[in-house]
């Protein structure tokens, strides 16, 4: 179910939002947003991630974008996304920039579109672009050459697609592909989250039995049920049952005014200790985007415990990623054409 009236409504976005992501043959152009894309679209990304995890775990590199040029531009902090970019890309044999964006030109106020027009002058084929500002990844899109593919690594507090993908591929590997008998419950700060919007949009593509959020409600978008969610302010009741749980960082960076009183009460009532865990299924999984803030908002024995995927997630991220670059630059792969390409790093 997608929530129209959670579209966002930033000028920069423009106009056809949904169909710039895709190609007149209805493949993959650019990764902006999940919303848009439909079941099949989202469970090609993961049978093609599934194909290059087998290339991950044995030979390391294969040489589909071999010649091909593409830019990280992140414009805001990150480990696990730009570093997983970066290694998905050399796995593919495509040529990477990293953009130091405080010691580029964009530091002496030359303008985004000018950046851009510079990169696209080297012969670039892709922008990976992570912006604090909601919709920089659409503006982009909607301004590059029509060769280009732009994939956002997340937008204000908009969306992080791979993050969710990497987490439904998650899902798939530890759970199962039957996403319609599953409880995830996501737990924690829903509101400044970009990573919960775009769960929540994949996991309703992708019509997951029962989704919930689970946070004060000083925490929790108004009218967020009109995603698709079941909205639980207590934590054992939210997490009862569960088969999934997905933990979230306070976004202290993006919260205006006090939104709590203080993080030992939030760790009282939301922090996922081991004692809370036995109230989900017992072999529930425990994911988190990252970076972690142990002690508030997860138990280190419970990050570093046996039912936490938070490592494997970060492993999944670079196949899924992998997955998305080759699909948008016009290489969808199946696992033979993938053997097919194996060669020794
Ligand atoms: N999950 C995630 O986006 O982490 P980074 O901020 O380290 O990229």
């Amino acid at each position: 179910m997608v929530n129209k009236a959670a579209r966002p409504t930033n000028d920069l976005l423009g106009q056809d939002l949904w169909n710039i992501q895709l190609d007149s043959q209805g493949q993959l152009k650019h990764l902006l947003t999940i919303e848009g894309l439909g079941s099949q679209m989202l469970t090609q990304i993961l049978d093609t991630a599934e194909s290059f995890a087998g290339v991950n775990e044995s030979v390391k590199k294969v040489p589909l974008l071999r010649g091909k040029t593409i830019v990280n531009l992140f414009f805001e902090a990150s480990t696990r996304t730009r570093t997983t970019f970066e290694l998905a890309a050399k796995r593919l044999s495509a040529d990477v920039l990293t953009i130091n964006i405080s010691t580029s030109a964009t530091s002496k106020g030359e303008s985004l579109l000018d950046t851009l027009r510079n990169l696209e002058a080297m012969q670039c084929d892709m922008f990976i672009v992570r912006h604090t500002d909601s919709g920089t990844a659409h503006f982009i899109a909607n301004h590059v050459a029509p060769h280009i593919s732009v994939l956002n690594a997340g937008d204000g507090q908009h969306a992080h697609p791979t993050q969710a993908m990497l987490d439904m591929f998650t899902i798939r590997r530890h759970k199962g592909p039957d996403f319609g008998a599953l409880r995830v419950a996501i737990v924690g700060d829903i509101l400044h989250s970009r990573v919960a919007r775009s769960q929540i949009h994949a996991l309703n593509t992708l019509n997951t039995g029962d989704v919930r959020v689970v946070a004060p409600n000083t925490l929790i978008p108004k009218d967020i049920e009109r995603m698709g969610v079941s909205v639980y302010n207590d934590m054992d009741e939210g997490i009862r049952d569960a088969d999934v749980i997905i933990m979230l960082r306070l976004q202290k960076e993006r919260m205006q005014g006090a939104l709590l009183p203080s993080e030992q009460e939030y760790f009282q009532l939301y922090g996922l200790t081991e004692e809370r865990l036995r109230v989900a299924k017992p072999d529930a999984i425990v994911m988190h985007p990252g970076p972690i803030n142990r002690g508030v908002e997860i138990e280190s024995s419970v990050a570093d415990g046996p039912q936490s995927v938070i490592l494997n997630q970060v492993t999944y991220g670079i196949a899924v990623r992998m997955a998305v670059m080759s699909m948008t630059l016009g290489r969808s792969v199946s696992q033979s054409s993938a053997d097919d390409n194996r060669e020794s790093q």
